[in-house]
C-alpha cells in the first residue's frame, strides 16, 4: 500500500522507541498521525520532534491512553475522530508493548496478568475499536508488533520468559487468522505482522515504570533476592554481591540493551513502512530476527535446546555501539 501526505496513521506506544521512530517517518512524510501512551511527557516530545520536520499542516495529535483498558481504548478512538475530524483511518500501528512476566510457574500472578494484558489485550481491543474506522477507508493496513518471541518462546536456556512469549504468539495468531478473515470480509484492509529482533530502545527502562515496579535501581529487596537466585541458578557467581551491585547490573544491562543492539528503532520503522508498501503480511525486523526465523524452521524440536541460543547468538552480528 502507498504511504502518503494526508492519510491518517495510529500508533500506539508512540512515546519512545520504535513508536515513536513510526511517528518521524509517517509525519515527515505528510502522514497525520494519531499518538496513544501511558506516558504524556514522552509523547508529547515525541510530538514537538514530529512538528519540527513535518510538512506545514501535517497533524499530529496525542492521547493518555492505556492500551489493556478498554474504556481508555474508546476514548482515544473518539479523541482520534474528533482530533482528525474523519471517520475513517488509514494506518493502524498496533505497538505499545512492556517485558516482565517471566515465570508462570513461580512469578507474580499480576505482573503476569500485566505484561500478557498490555501485549497480547491491548492488540485485541484496539483492532476491535478501530477495525470499522480501516474498514471506512478505501485502503487500510493493520499492523500488530509481535516479536521473534512470537515463534520462538524464549531468551535463552536461563531465563523464562512466559507471559510476553505467550502475547507475541497470540499476536502472531490473531493477525494470520485475519489475513484470510480480511480477505473474505474487507479485502481492501490489509494486515501485517512484525516480529523484530533486537532493536535499540528503552523498553528494559520503559517496563518497570508500567509495571509499577520502577526500575533497576529502585528495585525490592525481595525482587532483588528473586533475581540473585534466578542468576545463581544460571550459574552466575552472585551469591555474595551486594543487593546494590546487583541493581547496577541490571540497570546496566537495560543501558547496553538500548545502546548496543544491531538494529536501531529508526532503522526497525524504516523496514517496518518498506513492508506496507510492499504489501507484505511477515515482516522480520534485523538481521538476527532472519537468522533466527530460519533456525527454528531448520531444526524446531531443538529450539529449547541449551545450545541453540549460543549458536544464534554467536552468529556475526556486529552491536551498532561497537561497529
Ligand atoms: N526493542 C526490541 O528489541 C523489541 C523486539 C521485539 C519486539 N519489540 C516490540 O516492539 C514494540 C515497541 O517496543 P519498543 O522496543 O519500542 O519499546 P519502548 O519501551 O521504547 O516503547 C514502547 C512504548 O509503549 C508504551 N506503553 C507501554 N505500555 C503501554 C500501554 N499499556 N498503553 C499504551 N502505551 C504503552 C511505553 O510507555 C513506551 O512509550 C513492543 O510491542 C515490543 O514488544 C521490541
Amino acid at each position: 500500500m502507498q504511504i502518503q501526505a494526508n492519510q491518517v496513521a495510529v500508533v500506539t506506544g508512540g512515546g519512545s522507541g520504535i513508536g515513536r521512530a513510526l511517528a518521524l517517518q509517517l509525519s515527515a512524510a505528510g502522514v497525520h498521525v494519531a499518538l496513544c501512551d501511558v506516558s504524556e511527557e514522552t509523547m508529547a516530545q515525541t510530538r514537538e520532534l514530529c512538528l519540527a520536520q513535518a510538512p506545514a499542516g501535517t497533524r499530529v495529535s496525542v492521547c493518555r491512553a492505556d492500551v489493556s483498558q478498554e474504556s481508555e481504548v474508546l476514548a482515544f478512538r473518539d479523541s482520534v475522530r474528533r482530533d482528525h475530524r474523519c471517520e475513517h483511518i488509514d494506518l493502524l500501528f498496533n505497538n505499545a508493548g512492556i517485558g516482565g512476566g517471566g515465570s508462570f510457574v513461580s512469578g507474580d500472578r499480576a505482573e503476569w496478568e500485566r505484561t500478557f494484558g498490555v501485549c497480547w489485550q491491548g492488540v485485541y481491543l484496539m483492532t476491535r475499536a478501530f477495525l470499522p474506522m480501516l474498514i471506512a477507508s478505501q485502503q487500510a493496513y493493520l499492523v500488530n508488533v509481535s516479536s521473534v518471541n512470537g515463534f520462538w518462546a524464549s531468551l535463552g536456556p536461563g531465563v523464562s520468559h512466559s507471559a510476553y512469549s505467550a502475547a507475541k504468539f497470540a499476536v502472531k495468531g490473531f493477525t494470520e487468522a485475519l489475513i484470510t478473515d480480511l480477505h473474505l470480509n474487507a479485502p481492501h484492509v490489509k494486515c501485517a505482522v512484525v516480529m523484530p529482533g533486537h532493536i535499540g530502545t528503552s523498553i528494559a527502562l520503559n517496563t518497570g515504570k508500567v509495571l509499577g515496579s520502577g526500575g533497576a535501581l529502585e528495585m525490592s529487596a525481595e525482587r532483588v533476592a528473586e533475581v540473585r537466585d534466578r542468576m545463581l541458578k544460571a550459574g552466575a557467581p552472585v551469591a555474595t554481591l551486594p543487593d546494590a551491585a546487583i541493581r547496577q547490573m541490571l540497570h546496566q544491562r537495560a543501558l547496553d540493551f538500548r545502546d548496543k543492539a544491531p538494529t536501531s528503532a529508526d532503522e526497525a520503522a524504516g523496514i517496518i513502512l518498506a513492508g506496507v508498501r510492499a504489501d507484505r503480511w511477515r515482516i522480520l525486523v534485523g538481521e538476527d530476527a532472519q537468522r533466527l526465523d530460519r533456525m527454528v524452521r531448520e531444526d524446531p524440536e531443538a529450539a529449547y535446546e541449551a545450545d541453540f541460543a549460543e549458536r544464534w547468538q554467536s552468529a556475526a552480528i556486529t552491536p551498532r555501539a561497537a561497529g
